[in-house]
């Protein structure tokens, strides 16, 4: 699995154990979420293009580097990407925000589309797109044919969670597309949650169950 990153940073597993615990409250989980989202940000980012430029420190002219490159687009899936955009906009506080609204059906597990929101330049800018939660991985591959069907060339996926085979679908439909996962867990329940997992990203980042 080439083009999967996992994170293994203390800080994030710390962060994200008290995701997992039941007994977090909500405020808790929505400032793990967006803490977690801005670490994975920096590490997702590192390789940004950079280009050097002349600048005057107050004590000398000097070469300095700085980003260069296409702009960049988050795009949360909804709704629990939501829980994602603050922490990177902290790092990255010019990237434009889309929208895409998808939920999964309860019965077929398979992503239903209701909303799609995107920056007018999407084809030109990289697109990080985001969501805690990749379980079957329906969602994050159909978000992302959506993003390329819009000619979107560039694209890195970020999850929270994971299981071995939401991953192995997401790699074959998009074998080009770089995932950064904080953790992968073992697999699916019988209604395709993911064990032990968090629950459900949603509800608990809304606080709607
Ligand atoms: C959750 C999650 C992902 C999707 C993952 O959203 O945020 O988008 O399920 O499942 P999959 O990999 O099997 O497709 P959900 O459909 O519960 O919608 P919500 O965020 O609006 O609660
Ligand atoms: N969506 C969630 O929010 N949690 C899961 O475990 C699976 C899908």
């Amino acid at each position: 699995m080439a083009n999967v990153h996992v994170m293994d940073h203390p800080l994030i597993l710390h962060k994200l154990s008290l995701m997992r615990d039941s007994q977090t409250g909500v405020k808790e989980f929505r400032e793990a979420t967006r803490e977690i989202a801005m670490l994975m940000c920096y590490e997702a980012t590192r390789d940004l293009p950079l280009k050097t430029i002349q600048i005057e420190t107050p004590l000398a002219h000097a070469k300095a580097r700085v980003i260069s490159g296409k702009k960049i687009a988050f795009v949360p899936i909804l709704r629990a990407g939501l829980g994602m955009v603050d922490g990177m906009l902290e790092l990255i506080p010019a990237a434009k925000v889309g929208h895409l609204g998808l939920y999964r059906d309860p019965e077929t597990l398979q992503p239903v589309e209701y909303y799609c929101k995107l920056p007018v330049d999407i084809a030109d800018r990289d697109v990080i797109v985001i969501d805690p939660m990749v379980a079957t991985g329906g969602s994050a591959a159909a978000a992302l044919q959506i993003l390329k069907d819009k000619g979107v060339k560039n694209i890195k996926l970020m999850c929270l969670l994971s299981t071995p085979t939401g991953l192995e679908v997401v790699q074959k439909a998009h074998p080009d597309v770089d995932i950064f996962v904080a953790a992968i867990d073992e697999g699916l329940n019988e209604h395709g949650y993911i064990v032990p997992g968090l629950g459900d990203a949603g509800d608990r980042i809304f606080g709607t169950k």
